[in-house]
């Protein structure tokens, strides 16, 4: 096992801890907002490639709605986690999980034609992003609706400045794009929605929209507030509201593009 993949499996319980805190709970309930503005209330089940999936947050929530899910991940106690969330949910007839490299993909999958691929969360993580894209599209069919989601490099200078309160490192954050995650302890490269359009334009995507998830709760510093259900409430209200909306979306905490294949 790669020391990457092993740092994914440990830290299970924190990110876990992570996915239930509020500003986790705003990023799924955010991407799937923009995902259902794309997807057909009342069509067929869609077949869903969620790449890079862990342990099945969105899965999960797609599923539950009756499409099916494919989830692929590397790190083997992600993929446990992820079976153990469709158990819970009885959803273990709409969700397979593969281990499998998202650049490397079993032939079934890469050729799946499948409606819906997505791929959050793991740009930050790989060296070659036109490469990831294209093997992360390859198995999307025609017409068919691409999720990319990502850490905003905007965002970098106004958390260290508003959350950190570290002028000086909000200055240095303004001309790298390198940063460290400390829920896998892992070194990242950020990337923005203005970067990453035109790479998904030359991998034949058309109909980009971009989106913000957290363009305000990160900048709220008081995160105990954000365990009161009703603030919760009112400040998903304005996640909603502003997640495509400028200038919010520029400096929210991570970007989310879709778009068509051609
Ligand atoms: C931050 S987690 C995101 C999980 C999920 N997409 C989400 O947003 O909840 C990143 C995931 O990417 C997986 N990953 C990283 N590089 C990968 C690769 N090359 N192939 C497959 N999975 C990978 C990790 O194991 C981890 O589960």
């Amino acid at each position: 096992m790669s020391e990457a993949t092993e740092k994914f499996d440990t830290a299970m319980a924190k990110w876990q801890e992570w996915q239930d805190a509020p500003w986790g709970r705003l990023r799924y309930a955010i991407a799937e907002a923009n995902l259902l503005r794309h997807l057909s209330g009342d069509g067929p089940p869609l077949r869903i490639l969620d790449l890079a999936g862990g342990d099945g947050g969105d899965a999960v929530r797609l599923a539950a709605r009756g499409h099916r899910v494919t989830v692929v991940d590397h790190a083997p106690a992600m993929l446990a986690a992820a079976t153990e969330r469709a158990v819970a949910a009885g959803l273990t007839e709409l969700i397979t999980c593969v281990h499998a490299d998202v650049t490397a993909l079993p032939p079934d999958l890469a050729e799946g034609e499948f409606d819906v691929v997505l791929c959050h969360n793991l740009l930050q993580y790989v060296d070659d992003v036109p490469g990831t894209l294209a093997a992360a599209l390859a198995p999307l069919q025609r017409g068919g609706l691409f999720s990319v989601m990502a850490i905003n490099r905007h965002s970098a200078a106004l958390t260290a400045a508003v959350r950190e309160m570290d002028p000086a490192a909000a200055l240095a954050a303004l001309d790298t794009d390198l940063a460290r995650t400390q829920t896998f302890d892992m070194a990242l490269r950020l990337h923005t929605a203005e970067e990453i359009t035109p790479v998904l334009r030359t991998l034949d995507c058309e109909d980009v929209r971009h989106y913000g998830i957290r363009g305000f709760c990160d900048y709220i510093t008081d995160d105990a507030r954000k365990y009161d259900p009703a603030f919760y409430a009112r400040l998903e209200q304005l996640e909603l509201a502003t997640t495509a909306r400028p200038p919010y979306m520029h400096t929210a905490r991570l970007f989310q593009l879709t778009a068509r294949k051609k």
